[in-house]
């Protein structure tokens, strides 16, 4: 796991947008995993703005919560289309977001899965972390092997998320997410988190044992992961200047 600790969220934001940007011009016709989130927004605002060709590539989104159409305000499909989809040249079929009013559940899951094999597997997946450290939707007790599925969102989750909804409008309880087991077969995991109150359930990630209690450790498990936190985010780990350290010390032919 590569850890990358910057002194603020706007420097960590762009060394991920770098990375995805290399991607997209090393691979064209690359997948994409791609985050909702407020982590996401800056990331996707600044990617708009390196007008790369988006004409092969392919996405498949983490998560959709159940219930809401695609043209609500909360739905992930609004906050894609308006924080990026919006804004570059990707063909509509190219783009694959859980549908949150599927009838039949188990098996629109299923065949998320298969488009995803069919497309060749997710090169990069992005993701943002849960405070409760859920990866998508993924909640605490997850199983680490799950794949796309419903999922009951937490307590904490919806307490978090009610932010955005409307007084008096009850935040989803369910979701569409990629299973632990799908993001893990990613062939690599950019994990974004931002401000203090990440630092806690950052620090247990990436420093403490793997549990699905913090469903975001299973990323120990996976060979390729990069994590980019601000200095807050990385305030609680315990080997923080190494990882810096490590950072800046890297040879000149990995560096991206
Ligand atoms: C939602 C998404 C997650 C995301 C999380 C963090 O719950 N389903 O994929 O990681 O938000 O959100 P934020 O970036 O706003 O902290």
């Amino acid at each position: 796991m590569e850890i990358i600790i910057q002194p603020s969220p706007e420097i960590a934001t762009t060394v991920a947008d770098r990375m995805l940007a290399r991607l997209i011009r090393e691979k064209p016709a690359a997948t994409l995993g791609l985050a909702t989130g407020g982590t996401m927004e800056p990331l996707y605002r600044e990617l708009v703005a390196m007008n790369l060709d988006w004409s092969r590539l392919t996405t498949f989104n983490l998560d959709e919560y159940v219930g809401l159409a695609p043209g609500h305000s909360q739905s992930y499909h609004t906050f894609m289309r308006e924080n990026l989809f919006a804004h570059v040249n990707i063909p509509k079929q190219n783009v694959n977001i859980p549908d949150g009013l599927t009838k039949n559940i188990p098996k629109f899951c299923a065949t998320y899965e298969k488009r995803i094999q069919a497309a060749g597997g997710i090169d990069l997946q992005m993701l943002g972390i849960g405070t409760n450290g859920h990866i998508g939707f993924n909640e605490p007790l997850s199983s680490l092997a799950s794949r796309t599925r419903i999922k009951t969102l937490s307590p904490k989750t919806r307490q978090d998320n009610a932010r955005f909804f409307r007084p008096g409008e009850e935040a989803p309880s369910h979701c569409i997410t990629m299973g632990i087991g799908t993001i893990l077969e990613s062939k690599h995991c950019l994990l974004l988190a931002f401000g203090k109150h990440k630092a806690r359930i950052i620090a247990q990630a990436v420093e403490g044992p793997v549990t699905s209690m913090n469903p975001a450790s299973a990323l120990q498990l996976h060979p390729k992961v990069t994590v980019c936190l601000d200095a807050a985010a990385a305030s609680e780990l315990k080997l923080k200047e190494y990882c810096r350290w490590v950072f800046d010390h890297k040879p000149g032919w990995q560096k991206s």
